[in-house]
């Protein structure tokens, strides 16, 4: 009985998230960085997005490389739905753990969405692959054959895994859901 319910919730709430919560859709994961002392792209799921604007913060999990919340865009509006991130707005040193942060301008402790952890590749890095950004609609387009000259055919490989992987934990949530209907009904 409880671990229906709690099926049921954790269903509902990752359905949540599909349809309405806003979703940094890149950088975030090990495919999608940034490169230091140049433009960056930040997107976002504008389209299922219920928030009218945020202010953009970045974060990172070792305190020597960022002490505390640095903010980089006061106020976002949502409609946008990317961003170019310049040299002056954050010129940040090399590193991994990066995360973004949307969060509400008025208290930017109060975080809408925050990407998964990212790196910040030293200059002249190539940017991700196209084909690795996520769609607004929240799927990929990465085909595993990477054209990209600094991607390697290990990491190409390890990208198709990983959307591989993606599908069958959909596939697996949908099939939950189907149960749990079947079982609610
Ligand atoms: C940001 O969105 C809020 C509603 O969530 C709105 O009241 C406010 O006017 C907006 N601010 C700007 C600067 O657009
Ligand atoms: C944090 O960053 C500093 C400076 O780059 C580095 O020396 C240190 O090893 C990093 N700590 C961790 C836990 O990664
Ligand atoms: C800011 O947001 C945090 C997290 O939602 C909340 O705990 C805190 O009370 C808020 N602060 C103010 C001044 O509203």
């Amino acid at each position: 009985m409880f671990a229906k319910f709690s099926v049921f919730a954790t269903v509902a709430s990752l359905a949540a998230i599909a349809n309405a919560q806003l979703q940094v859709l890149s950088p975030g994961g090990a495919n999608l960085w940034w490169v230091a002392q140049s433009s960056n792209t930040l997107l976002w799921n504008c389209q299922q997005s219920q928030v009218q604007n945020f202010t953009i913060v970045l974060i990172n999990s070792n305190s020597s490389i960022l002490n505390g919340a640095l903010p980089i865009v006061a106020i976002e509006n949502n409609f946008d739905c990317s961003k170019t991130i310049t040299q002056q707005q954050a010129n940040l040193p090399v590193a991994s753990n990066y995360k973004v942060q949307l969060a509400n301008p008025l208290n930017s402790t109060d975080v809408y969405a925050e990407s998964d952890f990212f790196d910040i590749k030293p200059l002249g890095s190539a940017y991700p692959d196209a084909s690795a950004t996520p769609t607004a609609g929240g799927s990929s387009t990465a085909s595993g054959a990477s054209s990209s000259g600094s991607s390697s055919p290990t990491s190409g490989s390890s990208s198709s895994d990983a959307i591989s992987m993606k599908s069958s934990v959909a596939g697996l949530v949908g099939a939950a859901g189907v149960a749990l209907a079947a079982m609610v009904l």
